[in-house]
């Protein structure tokens, strides 16, 4: 008897040991913890063959879109990545593993001296040209046009085993490879060999393809192994990490949105796919704008949502459509998307190149302070977005998603700037300025971006909101326990199915995470009843890091978000700085009013924020650092 007792005092102990040692999840780390690996620090600017070429891409056709782009002079205005995309393959040699590359569609790879072909002499070019080479591959064993394509003519060929162009089993080797021996400098990893070569898949029944247990669902965040997408991303990750220790790389993720990756490749990359691929349709554009426009926080300088690449040049956004293709280019900028362009560059007409050459616009998405626009006006056909640029100028673009013409009312507040005092707009189209004092009214033509450079007086005189400043906040813990597809994301007919089965559905995850002047399901920031046009909203159960330079004030009124439907249990929010606790609020309930939390941050390289619940159902509590700030410098 006594043994037994012994026994569960002794297990009783072990367990409340195990219980007291278990890490706080919430605990603040001290440092910044979003990606900063690559040469990222703004987003990525270039050419990638996709769009045009698919998988009959060759050299002549890259080296042709290259020459133009140092001719034209858009190399000195940024674009330096030349990407080759999927369709480079020839095969993978069994005896060894090394992947050859189709050398008749790449004559510069072939020499006397070397046996194997190598894409060194092409990436050399490159670089002599004073440009940057980019290559493609995917996480699986196969691309995604060996998933797709509709013909064999330009796959990789050979026995099942030699089609096998793909990381999954050579990460080390493959990466050594575009890395160290051919010289590339960017690398973007698909995901098609992660998903579509289950038993069902076509080309797994036909023989012509070994079969991989899929990992990831676009349709189906609950069918993904989400842990295991990302330890494959970070394993790629670590491989260029070494093979390019200088940090001269450009890491690009492409799972389009699946596997929750909206709110993880800030973690792990330098670009990620917020969406499936864009088509030269306008309801396409809507889809892949909406996957990244609410996602500001999860974009940072090293780390950017990419809605993929430009299809200016194409369709919808050809010369005969120029409003579509300033749309584009300038909601592109907004977003600090990549921008890649995807035109046979040898063939697109003067307009266009002066639309993807606009310098103004380029330097908003290039802005060295990183902040990604943030929805200052929100509706299904309307949306204002404004930037907070490095220099203290806000960008803004009025964005008519519809069909007809609006008259838009453009309020001096929603770029938060006083609105007693003149607030003057350059437009960046045209160069014609103008200035208005309180609100001005402007005509927007049926999907047309109007865009502007905006000067003013801040409503916050000697600081930055933290919403105002996306680049610097990293809801490093979003509080998201089950990741849903976010419902707001435009569900075009244009999609890969067409019009085949039962229409597009929500998939894109993310929905509910951290928001910039936002609750994080899209309502009004408000705290029993007092609305906060300024604010972060984030779930319960969160932390955010933000990094501070040379501020030394943070204030904001914190409480319970109106919006949440979880009435019972407190929240506590706590300022850290550099690891260190330095404010706490009362536990606060939904309804009770906003409490004001100020800390001396004098000093402070990083302050992170931490809202503590006792609820165990994170998504019921919405939570508001309501005109959270940083000030006093
Ligand atoms: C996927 C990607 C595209 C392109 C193709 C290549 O669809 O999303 O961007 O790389 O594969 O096959």
């Amino acid at each position: 008897m006594k043994t037994i007792a012994a026994a569960a005092c002794a297990a009783i102990l072990l367990v409340s040991v195990a219980y007291a040692q278990q890490p706080d999840p919430l605990a603040p780390t001290g440092r910044w913890t979003a990606y900063t690996g690559g040469r990222a620090a703004t987003p990525p600017m270039g050419w990638n063959s996709w769009n045009t070429f698919a998988s009959t891409v060759d050299e002549e056709k890259v080296m042709g879109s290259a020459k133009r782009i140092v001719d034209s002079g858009l190399a000195a205005k940024g674009y330096r990545y030349i990407n080759l995309d999927d369709g480079w393959a020839a095969q993978r040699r069994v005896s060894d593993g090394h992947l050859m590359l189709r050398a008749d569609k790449f004559p510069s790879t072939v020499s006397r001296k070397q046996k194997t072909p190598s894409f060194k002499p092409y990436t050399d070019k490159l670089h002599a040209m004073g440009l940057k080479a980019g290559i493609y591959s995917d996480m699986g064993r196969n691309t995604c046009a060996q998933a797709w394509s509709a013909t064999d003519e330009d796959l990789p060929k050979g026995s099942v085993a030699e089609r096998e162009v793909g990381l999954h089993d050579f990460i080390e080797q493959d990466i050594a490879l575009y890395f160290r021996e051919w010289g590339f400098d960017y690398l973007k990893v698909d995901g098609c060999g992660l998903r579509d070569f289950g038993p069902h898949s076509p080309k797994v029944k036909a023989g012509q393809a070994r079969e991989l247990a899929p990992i990831m669902d676009l349709g189906a965040i609950s069918r993904t192994d989400v842990a295991a997408v990302q330890d494959l991303f970070r394993r790629v990750g670590a491989a260029i990490q070494s093979n390019r220790p200088n940090g001269d790389f450009i890491y690009s993720l492409c799972i389009w949105g699946a596997a929750n990756v909206r709110a993880w490749a800030k973690d792990v990359g330098s670009v990620s796919r917020t969406s499936d691929d864009i088509s030269p349709a306008w309801g396409r554009l809507l889809v892949n704008y909406d996957s990244a426009v609410h996602r500001a926080l999860y974009a940072h300088p090293g780390s950017w949502n990419d809605p993929d690449m430009l299809y200016i040049g194409a369709g919808d956004f050809d010369a005969d459509h120029l409003t579509e293709a300033r749309s584009h280019f300038a909601l592109w900028a907004m977003l600090n998307a990549p921008l890649l362009i995807g035109a046979d560059l040898r063939k697109t007409p003067d307009a266009l190149m002066e639309i993807l050459g606009n310098a103004d616009i380029i330097a908003l998405d290039q802005d060295a302070a990183g902040n990604q626009a943030v929805v200052a006006y929100d509706s299904s056909d309307l949306q204002i977005l404004v930037k907070t640029l490095g220099s203290g100028d806000k960008a803004v673009a009025i964005f008519n998603r519809g069909s007809a013409a609006m008259d838009v009312s453009l309020q001096a507040t929603q770029m938060k700037f006083r609105d007693d005092a003149p607030v003057e707009l350059t437009d960046l189209w045209t160069k014609k300025q103008m200035s208005f004092t309180k609100d001005t009214k402007v005509r927007v033509a049926a999907r047309e971006t109007l865009i502007f450079r905006a000067r003013g007086t801040r409503i916050l005189a000697d600081g930055l909101y933290l919403s105002e400043q996306p680049g610097k906040v990293n809801p490093a813990i979003d509080g998201v326990t089950r990741p849903i597809a976010d419902p707001t994301i435009f569900r075009t007919a244009f999609g890969w199915g067409g019009t085949h089965g039962a229409g597009d559905r929500p998939q894109y995850a993310g929905w509910g995470g951290a928001r910039a002047d936002s609750a994080p399901y899209g309502q009004t920031l408000q705290v029993a009843r007092k609305p906060y046009p300024a604010g972060i909203g984030i779930l319960a159960n969160s932390r955010l890091e933000v990094r501070n330079d040379g501020y030394r004030r943070f204030a904001a009124n914190v409480g319970v978000d109106d919006s949440a439907t979880d009435k019972a249990n407190a929240v506590t929010f706590t300022v850290y700085g550099d690891g260190k606790r330095l404010a706490e609020s009362r536990p606060l309930k939904w309804g009770m009013p906003a409490e004001p939390l100020e800390a001396d941050i004098s000093g402070v390289k990083l302050v992170e924020l931490v809202a503590r619940s006792t609820a165990t159902e994170n998504e019921a509590v919405s939570v508001t650092w309501g005109e959270a700030a940083l000030t006093g410098r």
